[in-house]
């Protein structure tokens, strides 16, 4: 086992005898989770990743190409905000200056790499794609399409396209008692109506979905007029998130200037809807088949380091594991017999894959 420059861990099965290397196939999801999140969300996957290829090591069949199993760091970015980090680093895809991004308490993305005994240049980590025949990412399915269905397993078509921002709103602090309600910039006042026309426009558009779920004012008490306030920003669809992005930087532009105060956005991530390898998706259909399960094609509206390897060009299969209780809170769960389904039918797909 390795751990890369961008805190991603890889073991490595090398197959026996090989001469000169062949691309790996890759599988495998994330270990880190949101907070107050749940137990299944990127863990299940890794888990069934190396049950797997435990199962087929100890049935003691051989790789006849090379297989690596991934724990992805820091998919969720909940500590730095730039989700999918390690398959940002991986692919190539890390925004600008990313390493210099700040957690709450101060540490850079590049200190806290550093902690870890990395050099803290995380785009070290980048392989390259044509290293990689295959991806596979197994994941709990995070909604209730599965559940509704009665089946066990799924497999993913397309994952919709997001794009993660940080958006600053400054007004001017100002005594809460002595400024008179019509000479106020109140920066929180005016992030509120912006986060209501977020929430209006994506509902006003098919699949699209947008979510404020971070918020901050400064400075922070009760008899102070709000003097900045910074907001994060969530906004997906699986078609049409330019359109949206657009409609959201001009209302955020409008808003502002009618309250008079100011607004800018800072993106952390845009990563555009991934449509998966058909090829895989075949190979997926007949993986899940053969544990007897009769797999449907479901749109991933949550994100997944799936996209950043199919966006590399590296084909790409998602298995979907039937979950219930939501996702991104403890409630979420799946069944051992589910997983151990999951884990089979990875078995299957790995053999025809590197076997
Ligand atoms: C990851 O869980 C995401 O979809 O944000
Ligand atoms: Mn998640
Ligand atoms: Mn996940």
């Amino acid at each position: 086992m390795r751990r890369d420059a961008a805190a991603n861990l890889w073991a490595h099965f090398e197959p026996a005898g090989s001469e000169g290397r062949s691309p790996s196939t890759v599988v495998g999801s994330h270990l880190d989770s949101v907070p107050e999140g749940g137990r299944f969300d990127g863990a299940l996957g890794v888990l069934c990743a190396v049950e797997a290829v435990d199962a087929i090591l100890d049935a003691g069949a051989r790789f006849r190409r090379p297989v690596e199993i991934v724990a992805w760091a820091d998919e969720e970015g909940a500590r730095f905000g730039i989700g999918l980090f390690g398959s940002c680093a991986a692919f190539g895809r890390l925004p600008d200056r990313a390493l210099e991004r700040r957690d709450r308490d101060g540490v850079s993305i590049a200190e806290a790499l550093r902690a870890l005994g990395e050099r803290g240049d995380a785009t070290t980590a980048r392989r390259d794609p044509k290293e990689l025949a295959a991806y596979i990412e197994p994941h709990i399915e995070q909604g209730p399409r599965l559940a509704d269905r009665g089946l066990p397993l799924g497999l993913v078509s397309d994952i919709v396209g997001i794009l993660h921002g940080r958006v600053t709103v400054g007004g001017r602090a100002d005594h809460a008692g002595a400024t008179t309600m019509t000479a106020r910039a109140d920066a929180l006042a005016g992030a509120s109506e912006m986060v209501l026309a977020i929430e209006a426009l994506a509902k006003g558009r098919g699949d699209a979905v947008g979510t404020v779920g971070e918020i901050a004012v400064r400075p922070g008490a009760k008899n102070v007029v709000p003097g900045e306030c910074v907001f994060s920003l969530d906004l997906r669809a699986a078609r049409g998130l330019d359109d949206l992005v657009r409609d959201v930087r001009a209302a955020i532009r409008r808003i502002g200037d009618a309250r008079r105060v100011t607004s800018s956005i800072d993106v952390l991530a845009n990563v555009p809807a991934a449509p998966l390898d058909a090829g895989m998706r075949d190979l997926m259909r007949r993986a899940a088949k053969s544990v007897g399960v009769d797999a449907p094609e479901l749109v991933s509206g949550a994100g997944h380091d799936a996209m950043n390897a199919q966006l590399a060009g590296v084909p790409t299969g998602m298995l979907f594991i039937r979950s219930t209780g939501g996702s991104h809170t403890p409630r979420e769960s799946a069944t051992v017999d589910d997983a151990a389904l999951a884990a089979d039918a990875l078995a299957f797909a790995l053999r025809e894959l590197a076997c």
